[in-house]
């Protein structure tokens, strides 16, 4: 048995979460449950976003499964999942993009992996106000960090069997920062001799993307550029509801949907738990549960194809209780 450290965050955070616990429970996923907080939710009872103790579970387990937390917008706190990213070094946001069976699909023919620098760049939020009037943000990008998230992306590329890897930027207007990470990729890529290492602009792979996203097989790209493209994916391939993902360090995993704490459904058995647990999927993978992960993609998929089961977002008559039932009724069945 391993630890793994529950973090349910806020908005439809808890009912995800139920909903992958339970499925996990339902597998026999060899998993001992820690719940740690974190979150506007835990800032409002104890008035730690994320507090220390949650911090070192992490640290001590090395292994978490996250629900979304909410920041506020153009003020007060920094996101809690910047300071995750940060303080542990998760350098690689992995979000795999598939178009499920049963779901409507913009395209349902993308089938291909974001991995997302996730410690540099503007995301950071390292800004500041020249004058009332002026704000600036720094854009840091290191030969470093380019070189180990382009290095994990092609592992990844072998590991997968894929033969293509994008390398996404704007370098030809932040010659400086977008060049170097450019630069760093393609100079790792020489140990790669098998893949096809090519580069686009982003502004151009968002376009394709939406056009014909079937040729793409694995996407690197920096944590801004990374952040937008996924929720593009995702509407490609039914909505925030469906697209899961990891973050990746060196000692510390931890999995979490693309999707935000939706307040708008909060609260209201409307959620969609495909997405989380799909990160669980990523999570059955990572600890090398690859017949249970199997089991549980599998047990998502045939649900996913009854509409009276499926959440609203896919156009279905259920909730999350109902889809959640649906899947460990698939995984006994
Ligand atoms: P959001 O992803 O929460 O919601 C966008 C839209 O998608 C909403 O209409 C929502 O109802 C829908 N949606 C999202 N997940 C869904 C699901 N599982 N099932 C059905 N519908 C779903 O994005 P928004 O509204 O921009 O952000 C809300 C809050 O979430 C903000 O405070 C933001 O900072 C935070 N956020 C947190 C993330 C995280 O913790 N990983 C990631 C993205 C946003």
């Amino acid at each position: 048995m391993r630890t793994l450290t529950i973090l349910p965050g806020d908005g439809i955070g808890p009912e995800v979460m139920e909903s992958v616990t339970e499925v996990l429970k339902a597998v026999k996923a060899p998993f001992e449950f820690e719940y740690a907080d974190a979150g506007e939710e835990e800032f409002a009872r104890n008035g730690d976003l994320l507090p220390q103790k949650t911090l070192d579970a992490i640290a001590k387990s090395k292994l978490a499964i996250k629900g979304p937390t909410s920041t506020p917008k153009g003020g007060g706190h920094k996101s809690i999942n910047v300071r995750l990213r940060q303080h542990f070094d998760l350098y690689a946001n992995v979000r795999p993009v598939k178009s499920p069976p049963g779901v409507k699909c913009v395209n349902a023919n993308a089938d291909l992996t974001i991995v997302r620098e996730n410690t540099e760049d503007l995301y950071t939020g390292d800004e500041r106000m020249v004058d009332e009037n002026t704000a600036e943000s720094i854009k840091r990008i290191t030969k470093g960090g380019s070189a180990r998230i382009a290095r994990y992306g092609f592992e990844l590329a072998r590991r997968l069997k894929k033969t293509k890897v994008a390398i996404v930027h704007k370098a030809n207007i932040m010659k400086m920062s977008d060049g170097l990470f450019l630069r760093t990729a393609m100079e790792v890529a020489a140990e790669f001799p098998e893949l096809k290492v090519y580069d686009l602009i982003v502004d151009n792979c968002s376009m394709q993307l939406v056009t014909r996203p079937e040729q793409f097989e694995i996407i690197v790209t920096q944590n801004l550029y990374g952040d937008i493209l996924s929720d593009l994916c995702a509407g490609l391939v039914g909505g925030l509801g469906i697209v899961p993902g990891a973050n990746i360090g060196k000692d510390v995993a931890i999995f979490e949907a693309v999707h935000g704490s939706a307040p708008d459904i909060a609260g209201q058995g409307k959620a969609n738990p495909t997405a989380l647990l799909q990160s669980a999927v990523m999570l059955l993978q990572h600890v090398g549960e690859m017949d249970k992960a199997a089991a549980v993609q599998r047990a998502v998929y045939a649900s996913l194809v009854n509409p009276l089961v499926c959440t609203g977002d896919l156009g279905g008559k259920g909730s999350t209780k109902t889809f959640t039932a649906a899947v460990v009724a698939n995984l006994k069945g």
